[in-house]
């Protein structure tokens, strides 16, 4: 099976739901990449691997080192690559250096930015230089510091329009896909068909192009996840369950057993 292409997602709109989910490591995206039609290297793993408070302060290169090993983990999806915060935000031609050595020294095909109508010329410049951009409009974390926090946006009639306008710039400009996140329902429905490429919903609407989860939020590696998460698995209790057994196993000298152990021949 070749790896999904970036005409092959946009082309998608209108008729199949893209399957989007997060991955950071190799195990993972192995796990993931058949049932995907994306993974997403979100810079979310500040915050999901790192302990960080936001998104702020991931680096190029720790963005780099977990793309490497997603595009080493997978063979089907196309993978897409958070830019972090301060890495494009600067002129195009930052952008440009910054989304090229992602794409060379990980072997992704795809990079995403955030930002509506101010990236617009950003993202231009990108796809015309061979860079596919995947946009991220509404809630976008790395904004946090303007925004206040990382409540739903477009509850007024300003926000409502300013939102609209962001989609279709980054969509104009030539994203070939758009993630909306954290917009009041009847907002993303407007901006899955007020632009041409697919839009990747979280927090969003059923209606979007596609969806996409942070993938230890669905797993239920957290007690704590936003509204916007269905948990798929309680994975936190899994782990918490077996740590436990490993646990009262050596201390109570269960483990190893002759099982789990090498023997003298003969
Ligand atoms: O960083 C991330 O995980 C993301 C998705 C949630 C869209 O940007
Ligand atoms: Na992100």
């Amino acid at each position: 099976m070749r790896r999904l292409t970036v005409p092959a997602i946009r082309d998608a709109k209108g008729k199949t739901p893209v399957v989007v989910l997060t991955a950071y490591t190799i195990r993972m995206a192995q796990i993931l990449d058949p049932h995907c039609d994306m993974l997403l290297v979100g810079d979310s793993l500040g915050q999901v691997l790192y302990g960080l408070d936001s998104s702020v302060p991931v680096s190029l290169d720790m963005m780099i080192a977990h793309g490497a090993a997603v595009v080493r983990g997978s063979y089907h999806s196309l993978v897409v690559i958070d830019m972090p915060f301060g890495s494009y935000e600067e002129s195009p031609e930052q952008a440009f250096r910054s989304a090229a050595r992602i794409l060379k020294e990980t072997g992704a095909a795809a990079v995403k930015l955030e930002g509506g109508e101010a990236m617009a010329p950003t993202v231009a410049f990108l796809t015309a230089r061979g860079i596919p951009v995947v946009g991220h409009v509404g809630l976008t974390p790395q904004a946090v510091n303007i925004l206040g926090g990382y409540g739903a946006r477009g509850r007024s009639e300003a926000e409502r329009a300013k939102l609209i306008r962001d989609a279709q710039a980054i969509a104009e400009a030539g994203a070939f896909a758009v993630v909306v996140e954290g917009v009041v329902e009847p907002i993303a429905v407007e901006i899955t068909r007020a632009i041409a490429v697919p839009t990747i919903g979280i927090g969003g609407s059923v209606e979007c192009d596609g969806q996409v989860l942070v993938i230890d939020d669905m797993l239920g590696m957290f007690d704590r996840v936003p509204r916007f998460v269905k948990k798929y698995a309680q994975l936190s209790q899994q782990i918490d369950d077996a740590v436990a057994d490993y646990a009262a196993d050596v201390r109570a000298r269960r483990f190893p057993t002759v099982e789990q152990t090498y023997q003298p021949k003969g």
